[in-house]
């Protein structure tokens, strides 16, 4: 039991589900639930796509360590991370060693499907979105690996998916 880890986190690429399970998750196993983007737009006082175009996406990192930190002092959590929270090496070393990590995967054309137009992201604001997707995937992909647990949002629904993160968790 000492070295149990009481955190669940989510990882993985935009649009992969973490919003959705999240809450899901959190419910089912009564646990809060703490949604890093949120708690970087409520300690900037801005939406994510304002952070990046007035103050750039470094600084958007910066904050969002921040709320990383603030939400594994968490004890009994489900933390929904935004998509790029693992491209810092020391975010995912604290993840790794502070939570259960989940890995949401789903296919780029999901995500895409998922995404249309919507522009509250950022970073996938572009002429050719699916192809930039495909882009980013592949450059973080193995990041997205690095977890305890990995599920893909393409093949189950959103309470199978519960199930089976809570199977293997528990
Ligand atoms: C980002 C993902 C977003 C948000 C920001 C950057 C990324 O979160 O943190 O737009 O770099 O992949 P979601 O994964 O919740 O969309």
């Amino acid at each position: 039991m000492g070295d149990f880890k009481k955190n669940i986190a989510l990882i993985g690429f935009m649009a992969t589900g973490k919003s959705t399970i999240g809450p899901l998750l959190a419910e089912k196993n009564g646990y809060a639930l703490i949604d890093t983007d949120k708690l970087v737009e409520a300690d900037m006082g801005m939406k994510i796509a304002a952070i990046f175009s007035t103050m750039g996406e470094e600084s958007f990192r910066k904050a969002e360590h921040k709320a990383l930190k603030k939400a594994l002092e968490m004890d009994k959590a489900v933390i929904s991370t935004g998509g790029g929270m693992i491209l810092l090496k020391k975010n995912r070393e604290l993840l790794t060693q502070k939570a259960f990590v989940v890995s949401l995967s789903a296919q780029p054309e999901t995500i895409f499907d998922r995404v249309k137009g919507d522009n509250t992201r950022p970073l996938l604001k572009c002429e050719d979105p699916l192809l930039r997707i495909k882009q980013m995937l592949a450059e973080r992909q193995q990041y997205y690996d690095c977890c305890d647990f990995k599920i893909s949002t393409d093949d189950w629904t959103a309470e199978q998916c519960c199930q089976k993160i809570l199977e293997a968790y528990r």
